[in-house]
């Protein structure tokens, strides 16, 4: 499918979402939201695609935020719209069913930091530059990074970013533990393929179960969230693929996964 703000293509096993906006450093309006949605939908119908990875086109920007152009004359019934529609599409990307890996490579400001929170997890280039600054346009986050943030990094440490407003580095961002591997912007891409390619070598059915285990489980009391990872363990042990990776292990070989 075409689309106006995004580039979805598909490689190897590995799906790439490219936000294509470069003119105005990627943000997200409501077209480029609306497309991420139909972008997620068309991912989900690779059944070949095993780990996707999100970007920014251009050297500049990841996504510079969400679209302030749009924003400045909102009233707080449409911003409430515009922030559900922002929520929506950052939960397609946080529950599609393979693991999401964010590459930013530049500017991933207010709505960028939020996009890149609802991957799986994320890796940056030295020239990235993460931050809120929508308490300096007179707002505050408003497609997730309040309560992304906080959880992952902690209450303390995502109060004092979403108070000031402040931009912070790729190799800051890594200690605070938003970030999990900061790389030389040329080797971002090759650095995240790799990583992407390992995934992808792994039982599929493993790698979906354990993604849900550790997103449901997350929010819910320990006792709980290991019933939760109990079943979906057990779960796994009704597919073509569990038995062909230990037989492989006991066989010495390379197990051949095909997701069943
Ligand atoms: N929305 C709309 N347009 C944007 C934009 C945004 N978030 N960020 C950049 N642009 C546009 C600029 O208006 C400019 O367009 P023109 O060429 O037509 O003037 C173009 O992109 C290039 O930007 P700059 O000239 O500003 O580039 P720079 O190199 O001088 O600065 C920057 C880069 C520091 C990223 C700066 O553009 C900037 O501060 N952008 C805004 C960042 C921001 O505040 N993001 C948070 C938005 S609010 C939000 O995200 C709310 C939410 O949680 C839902």
């Amino acid at each position: 499918m075409e689309y106006k703000n995004i580039v979805l293509s598909v490689e190897k096993e590995i799906g790439t979402l490219a936000i294509n906006r470069p003119k105005a450093l990627n943000a997200l309006n409501t077209e480029t939201l609306r497309e991420i949605q139909l972008a997620m939908e068309e991912a989900k119908g690779h059944p070949e695609m095993k780990v996707l990875i999100v970007t920014g086109t251009g050297e500049k920007a990841f996504v510079a935020g969400a679209d302030i152009q749009e924003m400045a004359n909102m009233t707080s019934m449409e911003a409430l719209q515009f922030s559900k529609l922002g929520h929506f599409s950052l939960k397609m990307i946080q529950d599609f069913d393979r693991p999401v890996l964010a590459a930013v490579n530049g500017y991933a400001l207010g709505g960028g930091t939020e996009i890149a929170l609802a991957c799986d997890f994320i890796y940056a280039s030295e020239n990235a530059v993460f931050g809120f600054p929508e308490v300096t346009l007179g707002i505050f986050p408003g497609f997730g990074g309040t309560q992304r943030l906080s959880r992952l990094v902690g209450k303390g440490k995502a109060k004092e970013l979403i108070f000031t407003g402040k931009r912070i580095t790729a190799r800051e961002a890594f200690e605070m533990g938003l970030v999990n591997r900061v790389f030389p912007p040329a080797s971002l891409m090759e650095e995240t393929l790799k990583v992407a390619h390992q995934i992808a070598a792994n039982g599929p059915v493993g790698v979906r179960l354990a993604k849900m285990a550790v997103n449901s489980g997350f929010d819910m009391d320990l006792a709980e969230a290991c019933l939760l990872e109990s079943y979906a363990f057990s779960l796994g042990f009704s597919t073509v693929d569990q038995r062909e990776g230990m037989r492989a292990f006991l066989e010495k070989r390379k197990p051949n996964y095909t997701g069943r």
